[in-house]
């Protein structure tokens, strides 16, 4: 007998939750699968509630909420519905069926509704069986890593190496990335060539030969700062970010994959035979007679070759070994990775570890085109970039754009809206916030305006949620990653 599915049901205290009060006091009977959260209006059921939910061991989540017309707070459980449509499709994306995301109008009068929404919801997920979360939950690395405390506890006592005498001794390293955090180190200009009489580059691959055995030789804390870009998505990158970290007495995330996944984390939504066969087998272009997949050995040349494996999901540096700071951005902006330099090399008013190189405020703060938002935004249409020419002058989102700037750290300048271009979001989110993604989905969606029917066409009209409020944040957010076809 399949065992019985957890169920979290955020409750309206007007209605929903009044509805489970009358359906047991008049002895309705529905099973005992709800766990369930009393709220004041559906409107402050957050996106990363729900993801915390299923985090946590919910097979399904049920928002209960007062009839549209009804929401003692005006329209928030209109609001509500908007912002887990969006949720419920981003899920989608990642093989997690609609059906354990529910979202239902119950009356305080609607007892017998109320049981028969949660025998019913019971039955569907019964029916779908576990959802096991925590195994598809990208913060969940052991399977890609075989992470273990002893590890991490092992990498922390390298951590406090004595220093040894001499200019600082700095290390500049790529894993997987696109290369452009390499360049801004260049485009640093004078202060590039400050930063390079000023410290010994004893490893930077893009600039100077040195050997992975030659890293290997050096004692532990002998780097006084390594900079690491690039998510972890290959096991030699893991091998050489455990590498890096056991040298360095200082390691830096350098960049948003190297921060949050980058976009090597939208690959989280394709399993990872799908991406090497596409890559490897697939592609018109790619001539490989022996159908060779990376991890696999092939003769060439008279040596065995084997091309680093790929993990089972793209994971943000921090995942892998313990991270002291982060520099943001994709890539991080000259006047950003200046100050971040000349912080860390003083190695004076250094904030706490783990702490975020950039200022911790919204980009809409230090826009130049705040003042052309409205004081109260709604949103009755969608715009594209694709097919809109953006007015130079106007806040995106006031033309329907999505534009990441109120969920965004500041520190580019701002680089994109110079340029005409929305905010993505790959500065990150502020401290304190856990998912970027799911923070921007439930403020943008909060500008949507009119009544439920509209509101929801616009969030069923906007096309690939999950890679838009989480393009540079899949890898480290709350959502899960998708697992092979016909997974148990
Ligand atoms: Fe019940 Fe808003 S008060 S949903």
């Amino acid at each position: 007998m399949k065992p019985p599915p957890r169920i979290v049901a955020f409750l309206c205290e007007w209605c929903a939750y009044a509805a489970a009060d009358k359906a047991g006091a008049s002895h309705q009977a529905y099973p005992q699968t709800l766990l369930t959260v009393r709220v004041p209006c559906t409107g402050r059921v957050e996106p990363a509630m729900v993801l915390q939910a299923f985090r946590e061991g919910a097979d399904g989540v049920l928002v209960g909420g007062c009839h549209p017309g009804d929401c003692h707070h005006v329209d928030g459980n209109v609001r509500a519905a908007a912002r887990l449509t969006l949720l419920s499709r981003a899920l989608d994306q990642l093989q997690i069926p609609r059906a354990r995301l529910r979202v239902e109008w119950v009356g305080a009068a609607e007892g017998t509704r109320f049981a028969e929404v949660a025998t019913q919801m019971t039955a569907e997920l019964t029916a779908l069986g576990p959802l096991d979360y925590q195994r598809r939950a990208l913060d969940s690395v052991e399977d890609a890593l075989h992470v273990t405390t002893a590890r991490l506890h092992q990498l922390e006592e390298a951590r406090g190496a004595p220093r040894a005498p001499g200019k600082p001794r700095v290390a500049f390293y790529w894993n997987a990335s696109c290369g452009g955090c390499e360049e801004a180190v260049v485009d640093l200009g004078d202060g590039f060539a400050a930063l390079a009489a000023a410290v010994e580059i004893v490893l930077w691959p893009v600039a100077l030969d040195t050997k992975k055995a030659e890293v290997e030789a050096m004692p532990d804390g002998h780097i006084d700062v390594a900079f690491v870009n690039g998510a972890i998505r290959l096991d030699d990158q893991d091998h050489w970010a455990v590498l890096l970290r056991r040298k360095s007495r200082t390691l830096v995330a350098f960049g948003a994959c190297a921060h949050l996944g980058g976009v090597v984390g939208l690959g989280n939504l394709s399993e990872p035979g799908t991406l090497l066969t596409t890559a490897y087998r697939d592609q018109p272009s790619i001539s490989n007679p022996g159908q060779v997949l990376p991890g696999q050995p092939v003769q060439a040349g008279g040596h065995e070759l084997t091309l680093p494996a790929l993990l089972s999901r793209a994971l943000p540096l921090a995942a892998a070994v313990p991270v002291d700071f982060t520099i943001p951005g994709c890539p991080p902006s000259p006047p950003v990775l200046q100050a971040a330099i000349d912080l860390l090399l003083s190695g004076a008013g250094l904030p706490p570890p783990g702490a975020v190189l950039a200022p911790n405020a919204s980009l809409c703060d230090s826009c130049p085109r705040t003042g052309s938002r409205p004081e109260r935004l709604q949103l009755t249409a969608l715009a594209r970039l694709a097919t809109t020419q953006p007015d130079e002058a106007t806040c995106f989102l006031a033309q329907g754009l999505i534009c990441h700037g109120p969920a965004t750290r500041q520190g580019c300048q701002p680089g994109c809206v110079e340029v005409n271009m929305p905010c993505r979001g790959c500065f990150g989110p502020l401290d304190g916030v856990v998912d970027g993604g799911a923070a921007m989905l439930s403020a943008f969606a909060s500008l949507f305006a009119g009544d439920l029917a509209t509101q929801q066409a616009l969030a069923t009209s906007l096309p690939d949620p999950a890679g838009t409020f989480w393009r540079y944040g899949l890898a480290a957010a709350l959502l899960p990653r998708r697992l092979p076809e016909g997974a148990p």
